[in-house]
């Protein structure tokens, strides 16, 4: 075996594969330098003792050559990955998009905010909704004239999808599915399951069959409150549409209430805000103190529920109003149309947070 060949071949093994091969070749259990080991035994013991000294020596030269080539190949391997993975940092960067809330969102956040403070807790309930909960809970049963103020879009009897009551119940046999046209719904949903006194906020995305114009769309978002106790009274329904109003428009903010009717709620109200920037009332919505017919079609629904009726002797009020027309109110925005229709991109950036 000529050791300096081998070593130059180590010296020149260019990777790693290559490498093992050379030390198999040479050291491993077949390899050159071991055969010519198992021969040591058939020399005389003066022969042995030198050949012994000259395979060990060339023993210690190739394992040290084979280790210092096998760190020598990590190390470029390293610096190869290094080289091919480096960053130029001097180049120019890509723009990323950066979202923002939509004006909507922003002020219910805003709106959400203001009820939080009062103490109200923020519920959501579902956008397809049963006849029952959208009209017949919130005292509009079918031959009432007053579901005519709300085109609705009827869903076809849900075959695939099941309505799904407060408790998870199927409600399929209430009545037909839609899309609701109110956050009312959540009133009796959340009074069939809860039990007085509390304090509520929904915000919600309705739907309504209507043609669209500056001031009517299809899908809007709506605000609803709603609270329930032993004494509660109109005067606590005008306190917070104040704070609500003052929220918005600052300590000096009024509000104006006049008679109206909805089916839900007697009395009934319309309520405005007064808007002193531009000098006018600013119209946001309706409200009442809760009628005994919503009440009690919760506690028959209890009843149903095998729960102890829990609104006898209760009052309350509710509110619902639409935050698009406030939008538009507030930031002179001359159609609703302007917030969900294709291509407004600019005019939404304007009120980017
Ligand atoms: C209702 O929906 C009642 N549920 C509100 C309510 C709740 C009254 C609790 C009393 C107690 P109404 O149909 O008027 O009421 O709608 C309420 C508000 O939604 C309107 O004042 C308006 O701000 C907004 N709104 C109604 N229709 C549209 C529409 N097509 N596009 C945009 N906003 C609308």
């Amino acid at each position: 075996m000529d050791t300096d060949a081998a070593l130059r071949q180590i010296e020149a093994a260019q990777g790693l594969e290559a490498l093992q091969s050379l030390k198999v070749q040479y050291l491993g259990k077949n390899g050159l330098l071991t055969q010519q080991m198992k021969t040591l035994g058939s020399l005389s013991p003066e022969e042995r003792k030198e050949r012994g000294r000259q395979l060990n020596e060339a023993k210690g030269r190739l394992e040290a050559a084979l280790e210092a080539r096998e760190a020598a190949l990590r190390e470029r391997a390293l610096q190869e990955q290094l080289e091919k993975e480096a960053l130029d940092v001097s180049l120019p960067g890509y723009a990323f998009p950066s979202g923002g809330l939509h004006l909507i969102s922003q002020i219910q956040q805003e709106l959400l905010g203001i009820f939080r403070s009062m103490g109200h807790s923020v519920v959501e309930g579902p956008e397809v909704e049963s006849e029952f909960f959208n009209f017949d809970g919130v005292n509009m049963p079918e031959w009432h004239p007053a579901r005519d103020m709300q085109d609705t879009f009827w869903l076809q009897k849900p075959e695939r999808f099941t309505i799904h009551g407060p408790f998870g119940e199927d409600v399929g046999d209430l009545g037909g599915a839609l899309l609701r046209t109110h956050t009312s719904p959540m009133q009796v949903r959340y009074m069939i399951q809860h039990t007085p006194p509390f304090k509520i906020v929904v915000p919600g995305r309705v739907f309504r069959y209507e043609q669209t114009d500056a001031s009517h769309e299809a899908m809007f978002f709506q605000l609803e409150g709603l609270v329930v106790g032993p004494d509660i009274t109109m005067a606590d329904l005008k306190g917070a549409i104040t704070e609500l109003a003052r929220g918005l428009f600052g300590a000096e903010a009024k509000v104006r209430f006049q008679p109206t009717f909805f089916p839900f709620v007697e009395p009934g109200a319309q309520f405005a805000m007064w808007w002193a920037e531009r000098g006018r009332w600013l119209e946001l919505g309706g409200s009442g103190m809760v009628h005994p017919n919503v009440f009690k079609a919760v506690d028959d629904y209890r009843e149903k529920m095998g729960l102890p009726r829990a609104y006898e002797g209760m009052t309350g009020w509710a509110f619902g109003f639409g935050i698009e027309r406030l939008a538009l109110l507030r930031y002179g925005i001359p159609d609703i149309r302007y917030f969900y229709q294709q291509n407004r991109l600019s005019f939404l950036r304007q009120f980017r947070n």
